[in-house]
This record gives structure tokens, sequence and C-alpha cells, in this order.
């Protein structure tokens, strides 16, 4: 997939659960709520929020909340298939790299990623976005 700019309405719907999601953020030190929503191979759609903490080096992405959530609700064999992101602030928000490389673990390679650009809603396939990840290739 290349990226593109024209949404698709199986993924905007997924965007709205991330503006939805992004209404529980904590973020009482930068201010900046946002959502993420997995869609999953099994049909299933899962939230996260970013949960901010006083050491700042504890928070835990929005993107990050999802996926340890859809892990816990549906077990270690997930793999998502849409992502949506969506902050509150009205500026840019494409997923970090920490969440990238969590995402990895789980993602097929071509899934949408949809997130705030500074010209709108963007989309890319997952492996445009982080396309050297790390991967433990054991001996
Ligand atoms: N944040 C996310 O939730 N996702 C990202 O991919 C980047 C940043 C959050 C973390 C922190 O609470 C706030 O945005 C500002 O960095």
């Amino acid at each position: 997939m290349n990226d593109q700019y024209a949404i698709e309405p199986a993924v905007e719907n997924l965007l709205e659960f991330a503006r939805v999601a992004a209404l529980n953020s904590y973020s009482p030190y930068s201010g900046f709520r946002v959502g993420a929503a997995l869609k999953l191979t099994n049909g299933e759609i899962v939230t996260g929020t970013n949960v901010e903490n006083t050491s700042l080096g504890l928070t835990i992405c929005a993107e990050r909340a999802a996926l340890v959530r859809a892990v816990s609700q549906f077990g270690p064999k997930i793999r998502i298939e849409a992502v949506a992101i969506a902050n509150l602030n009205n500026a840019a928000s494409p997923p970090c790299g920490s969440c990238r490389q969590a995402l990895a673990e789980f993602i097929l390679p071509e899934a949408p990623v949809l997130f705030p650009s500074t010209d709108g809603i963007r989309t890319m396939a997952f492996s445009a976005l982080l396309p050297q990840g790390f991967e433990l290739k054991p001996k």
C-alpha cells in the first residue's frame, strides 16, 4: 500500500474509536490527549489512551496501551490488521518509534496506519513506517 489520503469507510470508523479513546487520556503533564484503536484479525477493535506518570519516563503511549490491552483480552495469537491514532490537540501525531517497534510484534506488514499529520489524516502501510525494525533471530 502506498501513502494515501482517501480514507476508506471501515478505517474512518476506526478513527472515531481512537478519538473517543483519547477522551480518557491521563495527560496532566503534557496536556496532549492521544487515543489509538487497533482492528484485530478476529474482528475485534481494541482502544487505548496515553497514561502519563509524574516520573515522565514511565508514561505509556496510547498505541502501547491499546496493544497490551489487546493481548491481555484476546491472547498472544492476536494479529493487528489496521491502526488508527487520534489526538484532541489538533496536532500531528504519528506513532513514536517505541510504539512502532512494539506494534511490529503483532501487526501485519501491510496493515494501514492512520494518523494525524500536518495536512490531515495520513495513511501509511506499517512496513513503510518501520522498514528496518529489530527482530531477534536466535542462533
Ligand atoms: N504519546 C502517545 O500516546 N503516542 C505516541 O506515539 C507519542 C506520544 C503521548 C505520550 C505523552 O503522554 C504525550 O503523548 C506527549 O508526548
